[in-house]
């Protein structure tokens, strides 16, 4: 941890009357991790050294669709010939699967399976969209549409689309007509049970149900990717990352009915920078711990994020019953701006037609840290920390927040959450402290201006 840091800190708490020694260690303790939380790069260079094919398509083989009999008109079917083009790609070495420019594929749901031969890249420059009609969909395979699984050393590239042509899947969700059977809809693109993948400059939209769905990967870098789809189609999240390990998302725009991006159970070492999310109803780890199941999500890093007119700013949700954990988290330089939950924890999350009733079980949420967020809130509860009452969340952290409401005052909302302040929390978040006399919330100027100028150092060693 930085030293100028730690000694602005230790002078602001010397000075803050009522803080004991043990709590001040606890404390300086509790920062210095989060601040130290840096996901290392794995294979960094494993991932980075995959060439684009424009730059070097000398010693590479293309594989086109069109070769293969693809049509590309959007109403022919070009399932058989995506199949084909795949076998072919995935079995020659330095190989470019090639969707042309300037058309439309209508491809059904398939399982693009690996392992592959070496460093296989998968361009996208022309549009491949799904069958509309949910009726028709395979019955085998009814929560995919495209499915990439037992990859390693992929990249996937190009300015094309992935089109879900979902709008009948939207209308007959039971979330849109309560008369409808709840039942899942297919993913658009999923990336399973991978490693080494690179996925950038493409845009995914309008899917059936989640647009882009990461499972069981580890060292995945996205970039440039944008995913869209009407605020009010339902749960379209944008990114899901989901049993994964380190993985990057930068420079993404992202806007959609449901989260930008989610990261459930068994996810650890996610870094986002650079996020662009609206409408949608914003940045979530969980939900987590439904039907008593047991999520854990450790080593989040939310780095520069711009967030417009969606439901929520930055989100923890669990569900009641379930086990588990969330640690060491951190959101940071995030802008908000007609959000109406800008800092969100929600451990009664109930996405469900029956009431969920509270139980003893409950993921356990600790080490979240918040720092410069700021922006405007539709709502009076800017910060909402809603903890379990038999599992409470515990040192939450809060830094240069400063969150204003146009029309009304602005609170802070806390059930058995415990955690402290520096620099500026606006709206104050004294009731973090709880019973506890100890609490160095402050909200007061000449104090933040001690530990302000050390911050920037800090960002520097943020860098994703
Ligand atoms: C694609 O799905 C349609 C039904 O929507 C079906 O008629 C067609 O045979 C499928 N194509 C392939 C190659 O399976
Ligand atoms: C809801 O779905 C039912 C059956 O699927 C249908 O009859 C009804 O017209 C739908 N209602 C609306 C408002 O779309
Ligand atoms: C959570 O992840 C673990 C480990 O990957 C898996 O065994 C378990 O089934 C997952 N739980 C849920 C609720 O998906
Ligand atoms: C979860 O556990 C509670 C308490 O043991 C039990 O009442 C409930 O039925 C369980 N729910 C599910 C979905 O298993
Ligand atoms: C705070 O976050 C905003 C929004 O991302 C950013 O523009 C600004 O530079 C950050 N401030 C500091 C001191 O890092
Ligand atoms: C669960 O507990 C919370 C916090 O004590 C309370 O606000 C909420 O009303 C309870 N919910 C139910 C369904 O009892």
């Amino acid at each position: 941890m930085d030293k100028l840091f730690l000694v602005s800190l230790l002078i602001f708490l010397t000075v803050t009357p009522g803080v004991a020694g043990n709590m001040q260690d606890d404390k300086i303790r509790i920062l210095g991790e989060l601040e130290e939380l840096d996901i290392a790069e794995e294979n960094e260079e494993e991932i980075l050294d995959i060439p684009s094919w424009t730059s070097e398509h000398g010693g590479k083989v293309l594989v086109n669709v069109d070769s293969f009999g693809a049509i590309g008109d959007g109403v022919s079917d070009d399932t058989q010939a995506f199949r084909e083009a795949w076998d072919t790609a995935c079995s020659t070495p330095k190989s470019i699967l090639l969707v042309p420019p300037g058309r439309q594929y209508l491809v059904n749901a398939t399982r693009f399976k690996g392992p592959c031969e070496d460093k296989l890249i998968i361009q996208i420059d022309g549009t491949i969209i799904a069958p509309d009609e949910p009726k028709n969909w395979d019955p085998n395979l009814p929560r995919l549409w495209l499915d990439f699984s037992k990859l390693n050393r992929v990249s996937f590239q190009g300015n094309g689309v992935i089109d879900g042509s979902g709008s009948k899947w939207w209308a007959s969700s039971c979330k849109k007509n309560k008369t409808n059977r709840c039942r899942g809809a297919p993913s658009a693109l999923t990336i399973d049970s991978s490693s080494a993948v690179k996925v950038k400059g493409l845009t995914i939209q309008n899917s059936q149900q989640m647009h882009f769905v990461i499972s069981r990967c580890d060292s995945v870098r996205i970039s440039q990717v944008q995913v869209s789809a009407p605020g009010d189609s339902p749960n379209t999240d944008g990114i899901h990352i989901s049993e994964s390990t380190n993985i990057a998302l930068e420079d993404c725009k992202i806007g959609t009915g449901d989260d930008c991006i989610s990261i459930v159970n068994s996810s650890s070492a996610i870094k986002m920078k650079r996020i662009y999310c609206g409408p949608g109803h914003g940045i979530s780890i969980g939900s987590l711990g439904k039907d008593n199941s047991t999520g854990i999500v450790t080593k989040v890093v939310l780095d520069t994020a711009f967030l417009k007119e969606t439901t929520n700013g930055v989100r923890i949700k669990t569900w009641q019953g379930g086990s588990g954990y969330v640690r060491a988290v951190r959101f940071e330089n995030v802008m908000v701006e007609d959000v109406a939950n800008p800092i969100l924890i929600d451990q009664f999350y109930c996405d469900s037609p029956t009431v969920c009733p509270n139980q003893t079980s409950a993921v356990q949420i600790s080490q979240i840290m918040y720092r410069n967020i700021s922006g405007t809130t539709t709502s009076q509860k800017a910060m909402k920390f809603a903890c379990s009452d038999t599992v409470p969340c515990t040192n939450i952290v809060l830094s240069n927040i400063d969150l204003e409401n146009k029309d009304g005052t602005v609170e802070t909302y806390c059930n058995s959450a415990r955690g402290f302040g520096y620099g500026i929390v606006h709206p104050s978040a004294d009731c973090l402290s709880g019973e506890d006399k100890d609490c160095v919330v402050i909200d007061h100027k000449e104090t933040a201006e001690l530990i302000e100028p050390t911050m920037d150092d800090h960002i520097v060693h943020t860098e994703l």
